[in-house]
C-alpha cells in the first residue's frame, strides 16, 4: 500500500562548533527515537562542520520534525535546498542514516556505511532533486 501525503526535504546547515563523537551519538539517538514515533526516515551527512540532511514522511509530521531541527542551537544558517512531494520513501529502512568523512565523528558499522555510500553514488537513471543534492554534497565535501 502506498502511503498518502508523503513529503520530503533537504537542507544544509553549519554546526556552531565541531561536534564530538558523543554529541553526534546523542543527537542521532534522540533524532531516531523521535523519527520512529513520527514515521520520519532519512539521512544525515556531516562533513567538515557542515550538515546536509534529507527527511521524508507524512507532510504534517515532516513539518513538526523540521521545526524541531530548525530550533536546535547546535547548528545555524539553515538553507532549504529542496522540498517535494514523493510517491515512495527512499530511506524507508532508516529512522536516520548517518554518514561522515570525519574520523572523529564516525558513528555506525562499516556495513551500514557502505550501504549508505552506495545510495549516495546515484544509482538510478532519474534521480530526484534530493538525491542529486545529497550526491553533490557527499562528493564535493571533505577529502
Ligand atoms: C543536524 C541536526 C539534525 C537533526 N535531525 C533530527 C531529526 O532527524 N529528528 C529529530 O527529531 N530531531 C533532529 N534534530 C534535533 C535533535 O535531535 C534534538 O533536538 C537534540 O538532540 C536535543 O535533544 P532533546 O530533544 O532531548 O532536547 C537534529 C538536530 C541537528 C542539529
Amino acid at each position: 500500500m502506498p502511503e498518502p501525503d508523503l513529503d520530503s526535504l533537504v537542507y544544509v546547515s553549519s554546526a556552531v562548533r565541531l561536534l564530538s563523537f558523543d554529541e553526534i551519538t546523542y543527537l542521532l539517538k534522540r533524532a531516531r527515537e523521535r523519527n520512529k514515533e513520527y514515521g520520519i526516515t532519512g539521512v544525515l551527512l556531516y562533513i567538515g562542520g557542515n550538515f546536509m540532511q534529507y527527511i521524508e514522511g507524512p507532510k504534517n509530521n515532516l513539518d513538526i520534525i523540521y521545526k524541531i531541527i530548525r530550533k536546535d542551537e547546535q547548528h545555524t544558517g539553515l538553507i532549504l535546498v529542496s522540498r517535494e512531494a514523493i510517491e515512495g520513501r527512499q530511506f524507508g529502512d532508516w529512522s536516520m542514516a548517518y554518514q561522515t568523512k570525519d574520523v572523529e565523528s564516525y558513528v555506525g558499522s562499516p556495513s551500514e556505511r557502505r550501504l549508505i555510500e552506495m545510495i549516495l553514488e546515484l544509482p538510478n537513471d532519474n534521480p530526484s532533486a534530493a538525491r542529486i543534492a545529497l550526491h553533490g554534497f557527499w562528493d564535493r565535501s571533505g577529502s
